[in-house]
């Protein structure tokens, strides 16, 4: 990650939005306005006990005197969500990072948004974005059930009801989520867009390919993306192949950032291993891959790694840069 200008945020409200699923909204101290964003970007939320975790903002992006994130209860995560909901508390001061985003909308004909759980939330900032500009769009929302179905009610009473489904695991066949028939139809004027939790994802972007999705008119994003242990992480080398250069990579910067420091920019999207966009092949070294994009094959071949994420295990890799 590259660092990141923070700010100080008060929780002007902590509302319960759906079974374990608790939305927070966050303002400036001073009730000024709070930097712009745009639709499916993040923030970082740096967390009581030294956490820090990255939320999308689920309110209309031209909104500026909230930001407004959501947060599933997850024992089983690494702790973030049981810091929010247990630690953070309406009228608490906390700390973020502005607005990046990772996950923008494109100019298309037709939009798709699937979501996964509490992985509607980019997507529900993005539909009320394409509603209000009155694109052609629609989002699937799949949940368990009902009543693990954040902002439903938020939603069937704005100007995304029209082209919003919900889909629950618990409810009928007939109105579960037909991936295939939804998808049926690929085009040069369309965009897919899916966020939620792994094995979702790879459900939609496996049908889609198979559909003949062409792969740059999909975007995801990760909800969860599994944790790294990055603590025993140690500092390697990167020798830039066409230079000769070595570069010194620190254990908690990535390639990519020591790179950027050197005048060397390697083009990202993701910054977390997801996208592929950073795709660097490597001539010498053994990679430590950490990304979510390589398949096993791949990753077992050492020819190529992601440098927004993934490290050595060598002392040394050289790139072809
Ligand atoms: S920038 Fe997306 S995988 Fe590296």
């Amino acid at each position: 990650m590259t660092a990141q200008e923070t700010l100080q945020v008060r929780v002007v409200k902590k509302q319960a939005e759906a079974e374990g699923i608790a939305s927070y909204e966050l303002a400036r101290l001073d009730g000024a306005a709070l930097p712009p964003f745009s639709a499916g970007s993040h923030i970082d939320v740096h967390l009581p006990g030294g956490l820090t975790r990255q939320y999308s903002l689920c309110n209309a992006s031209h909104e500026s005197h909230r930001y407004r994130i959501a947060v599933l209860r997850d024992p089983a995560s690494r702790g973030g969500s049981v810091a929010m909901h247990d630690s953070v508390h309406e009228g608490d001061v906390i700390t973020i990072s502005t607005p990046r985003n990772h996950f923008a909308l494109h100019p298309a004909q037709r939009t798709l948004l699937l979501a996964g759980g509490i992985g509607v939330t980019p997507l529900l900032c993005m539909a009320d974005r394409l509603a209000r500009t009155g694109a052609d769009f629609a989002l699937h929302y799949c949940t368990r059930s009902a009543e693990r179905t954040a902002f439903a009610a938020e939603i069937a009473a704005s100007a995304i009801a029209p082209h919003a489904h919900f889909h629950f695991d618990a409810g009928a066949p007939e109105q579960k989520l037909d991936t295939a028939a939804v998808l049926a139809a690929p085009g040069p004027d369309k965009r897919l867009y899916v966020c939620g939790p792994a094995g979702f994802i790879d459900h939609v972007v496996t049908t889609a390919k198979a559909l003949g999705w062409a792969q740059d008119h999909i975007h995801l994003e990760y909800f969860g993306a599994p944790a790294q242990d990055t603590s025993g992480d140690q500092g390697f080398e990167v020798r830039i192949a066409s230079t000769g250069k070595v570069y010194p990579i620190a254990p908690d910067v990535s390639v990519v950032e020591a790179l950027r420091k050197e005048g060397i920019d390697i083009l990202t999207s993701c910054e977390q291993g997801v996208c592929g966009t950073c795709l660097t092949r490597v001539l010498e070294g053994e990679v430590d891959h950490r990304d979510m994009y390589l398949t096993d094959e791949e990753k077992a071949a050492n020819e190529q790694f992601m440098p927004c994420c993934s490290r050595a295990r060598s002392k040394l890799l050289v790139l072809d840069l």
